[in-house]
């Protein structure tokens, strides 16, 4: 495979020996715009249910919010999976928190003495600090949607990891780190897109399905907002975990919101953007 590095070319290999659905086919790209724009362009032409695009680096990529998604070519993994379900808008999220578990199971089997959680809605952070009162950025999802008029005819789920990287971009570097940081052993980027993939299909038909429900104490364990103060456009509180809904509860005087969308920060004491 000219132009991608040898831990990612027997990325199929390694995607048919779990024998999911998912990465199947697998279309592994040199560069791309955006692998999520691969994917919704697939969704349009008829790419089947599974279909999965991989990239070494992507020009255009693109992170939540309108921020840009920038990763040096060859280091991490970039991918954007085509799911054809058929799920109500108000269910995206869910699809978004089963996608970040499934990237935090994969992570905890390559560095198992790491703390790894799921940032609502939709980081993988790392735990570093004294107290664990900091959190750095290993991996962010971005899920859209492929319409035809106005029903949802296709789910895009993007992945973003940062695998190899050690040296992040000065205004990023507090902020980020990858799974070469945490991980006692050499690390494959196949393996690992091949479990996130499994990972994946083994819960998001179930969660689409019965919702939330199902992945709900493994959400609940690794909810890295858990009990600290936060804040975002919506206002300031403590959060207080995620509800069936996939929405973030906040109580504030003995009152509880909860947040549907948007970003969400540390209130003080945390670096965690
Ligand atoms: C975020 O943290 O804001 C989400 C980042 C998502 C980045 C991934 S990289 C693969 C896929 N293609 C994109 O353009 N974005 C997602």
């Amino acid at each position: 495979m000219r132009g991608i590095v040898p831990d990612l070319a027997r990325a199929a290999e390694a995607i048919a020996a779990r024998g999911g659905r998912l990465g199947r086919p697998l279309h592994v790209l040199r560069e791309t715009p955006s692998t999520n724009d691969e994917a919704k362009h697939g969704a349009k032409s008829g790419a089947p249910h599974g279909s999965t695009w991989v990239a070494e680096v992507q020009t255009d990529g693109r992170g939540r919010q309108g921020r840009a998604w920038v990763s040096p070519r060859g280091e991490n993994l970039l991918f954007s999976v085509l799911l054809r379900v058929s799920c109500a808008p108000a269910r995206l999220p869910w699809i978004s928190l089963v996608a970040g578990l499934s990237v935090l199971d994969a992570a905890r089997k390559v560095a198992p003495a790491a703390d790894i959680r799921i940032k609502w809605p939709n980081d993988v952070v790392v735990a570093s600090g004294a107290g664990e009162d900091r959190f750095s950025k290993l991996a962010g999802i971005l899920v859209e949607t492929s319409t035809t008029g106005a029903s949802v005819d296709a789910v895009v789920v993007g992945v973003g990891v940062n695998v190899h990287t050690r040296v992040f971009p000065e205004g990023v570097a507090h902020l980020a780190t990858s799974l070469a940081c945490i991980a006692p052993n050499p690390l494959d980027r196949a393996e690992i897109l091949a479990d996130v993939l499994a990972g994946l299909d083994r819960d998001v038909d179930l969660v689409v399905a019965r919702g939330l429900g199902v992945v709900h104490a493994r959400l609940a364990e690794r909810d890295a907002l858990l009990g600290r103060r936060v804040r975002s456009d919506q206002g300031e509180g403590i959060a207080r975990g995620i509800d069936l809904d996939g929405r973030l509860l906040v109580e504030r005087d003995g009152e509880r919101m909860a947040w549907s969308a948007g970003e969400v920060h540390l209130a003080a004491g945390s670096l965690l953007a």
